[in-house]
């Protein structure tokens, strides 16, 4: 009976893929999952087809999409072969598919100015996801792709996050569960022979520097202040990830001082009538009190904090709460990504206990 029931899955996982692809060629949007968050994807090299996921996510259209690509072979059409050199390969190599959105220059001709906002550059991945992989070849075209939400709302990490988002904007959804890695890609880009990290994400900067510990390797929010040539990637001014309700961070040390700052701040918020939340860890929880207490996660496997992240957060939104305390995380491995989406969406507001 379960065999039959799992082929009895595949095929109308097939039927639904076959679908999606159908309507990527056909210039219409469709949601999809990664092993990062879900997409919003559709046909690269059609101006029509872009235009419809910049109106459906209410981006701003200065900001530039990823465009997700089967296999290496498509990369011709999309990145100006020239520019691909013996760095670049042995990070494809070595990540691809995976998490790493590689910017590189742009193929003239090759996709639809809006997806880089009219940059000389692209940021190109393959995911890591038999959904997204399989829609990619039998779509048959680059697939720019933003984060399937309402543009600024924490990414979807589930096909129902993409629906509370986005349900009657977009053409199709493919539902394939949970996402993996829960933030999305590292976004790299060379310069002058030095890498920079313009997003941390699901490739930590220790990852990158063992293939390639001879490069000089820029992480954000670590530069010294003599650096001069500092790109950045244009989204990252936007606010993004946010709650409804004002959030902020608390870090510290000592972690009986980070509790009793958090307990006692949520607290006075109660005391004001506001309704509270507390973002903390699963070793912690049950030493808090608020109306909601979220476990995101276990210190002692960061990785379960990035896949549990933008649910947590989308959660307070969904319970109403309008005062939001939340414990950061050590900055180390994933704990970069996890820290930089988590400060975007708290507005940078950081209380050091
Ligand atoms: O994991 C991910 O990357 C997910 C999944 C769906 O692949 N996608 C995603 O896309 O996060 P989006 O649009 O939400 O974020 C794209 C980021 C933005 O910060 C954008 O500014 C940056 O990549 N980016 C895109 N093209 C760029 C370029 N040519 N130069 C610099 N930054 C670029
Ligand atoms: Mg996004």
């Amino acid at each position: 009976v379960s065999n039959a029931l799992a082929a009895a899955q595949l095929e109308s996982a097939d039927h639904a893929i076959a679908e999606a692809a159908a309507l990527l060629r056909d210039g219409e949007t469709v949601a999809f999952p990664t092993e990062t968050v879900y997409g919003l994807g559709a046909d690269a090299t059609s101006t029509a087809a872009v235009e419809r996921i910049f109106k459906a996510k209410g981006r701003p259209s200065d900001n530039p999409l990823i465009v997700h690509i089967a296999d290496r072979k498509q990369l011709a059409g999309v990145a100006a072969p020239g520019w691909i050199d013996a760095e670049h390969r042995q990070l494809m190599e070595a990540f691809w598919p995976g998490p790493l959105t590689i910017v590189l220059p742009v193929e003239t001709g090759g996709i639809s100015p809006l997806v880089t906002a009219g940059l000389s550059t692209v940021g190109v991945r393959i995911p890591d996801h038999p959904v997204a992989l399989r829609l990619l070849q039998e779509a048959g075209c680059p697939v720019a792709a933003p984060s399937a939400n309402s543009s600024g709302r924490p990414s979807p990490t589930l096909a129902s996050h993409v629906r509370d988002d986005l349900d009657g904007r977009i053409g199709g959804l493919v539902d394939g569960g949970p996402t993996g890695v829960g933030v999305e890609s590292t976004v790299i880009q060379f310069v002058a022979g030095e890498l920079y990290i313009l997003r941390p994400g699901g490739v930590t900067a220790e990852q990158l520097r063992s293939v390639l510990p001879d490069t000089r390797i820029h992480e954000p929010g670590r530069e010294d202040v003599h650096e001069t040539v500092t790109p950045r990637a244009p989204g990252m001014k936007y606010t993004h990830y946010a709650p409804q309700g004002y959030m902020h961070i608390v870090q510290g040390d000592d972690e009986e001082d980070v509790i009793a700052w958090i307990q006692l701040d949520i607290d006075a918020a109660k005391a004001r009538g506001e309704s509270t939340g507390i973002l903390t860890f699963e070793e912690r929880a049950s030493r808090y009190r608020a109306d909601r207490v979220i476990a995101c996660g276990s210190l002692s496997r960061p990785e379960t904090i990035a896949q549990e992240l933008y649910a947590a957060l989308r959660r307070f939104d969904e319970e109403g709460i309008r005062y939001i305390a939340a414990e950061a995380c050590p900055e180390t491995g994933i704990g970069h990504a996890i820290m930089n989406r988590l400060r975007k969406a708290a507005g940078h507001r950081l209380v050091r206990v």
